[in-house]
């Protein structure tokens, strides 16, 4: 059997067993969605974001791209940023980057990735650049991804508070809380790296007086 014909055997195995241990379950969750969190994650497929958290369909609403960033141009993650915000009132927004990202590794060197690719992992250079005092001063190779994997989370959680988006629900709503965390690969575990409550302020520039 290929590949993809085994996927689709394995959903009706699961189909099943879901209706198995509880008739109503499709029913139910086919009438309502009502995450209360908004997942920002890498697309790596080794870190899904409701196995790692042991959630269930419906708890959690995902967004995932290269290297979990958050660009201030990017329709399609504003887009789901407005939605989660607006639309289903989700109460935190997570960024979870991971050690060991291929992103994060592959906008460290000097590699030409051509033209698509680079666009994408530039802001992760911008990332080191702005720490670069910190990055440099780490020896070891691996520590010093490590650290730019967590100052990048910290960064796309900083440019979520930087939209309008999210300053209007903390004005009108005190909410969502953001959060940065950090999954490794080695041994399954979530760590936060960064925390900002609704209503912190990332620089006066960023403000928007006018909401
Ligand atoms: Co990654």
């Amino acid at each position: 059997m290929k590949r993809f014909q085994k996927l689709l055997e394995e959903n009706k195995k699961w189909a099943a067993s879901q209706v198995a241990k509880d008739p109503g379950y499709f029913k139910r969750l086919a009438k309502v969605q009502a995450p209360e969190v908004l997942w920002i994650g890498c697309s790596d497929s080794r870190v899904p974001a409701n196995q790692i958290t042991n959630t269930e369909p419906g708890e959690i609403f995902v967004h995932r791209n290269i290297a979990n960033l958050v660009i201030n141009n990017d329709v399609n993650l504003l887009s789901v940023l407005d939605f989660a915000v607006n639309t289903l009132k989700v109460k935190h927004v997570i960024v979870c980057g991971h050690y060991g990202c291929g992103g994060v590794k592959a906008a460290i060197t000097n590699h030409d990735f051509k033209a698509i690719l680079n666009m994408w992992l530039r802001s992760i250079k911008d990332v080191y650049r702005f720490h670069r005092d910190e990055i440099d001063r780490i020896t070891d190779p691996k520590k010093k991804e490590d650290r730019l994997v967590e100052l990048n989370v910290q960064e796309q959680v900083f440019n979520l508070a930087k939209t309008s988006i999210i300053q209007r629900a903390w004005q009108n709503e005190q909410r969502p809380h953001l959060h940065g965390w950090v999954y490794s690969l080695n041994n399954g575990l979530l760590k936060t790296v960064y925390e900002i409550k609704p209503g912190t302020s990332i620089d006066p520039i960023y403000e928007y007086g006018d909401l």
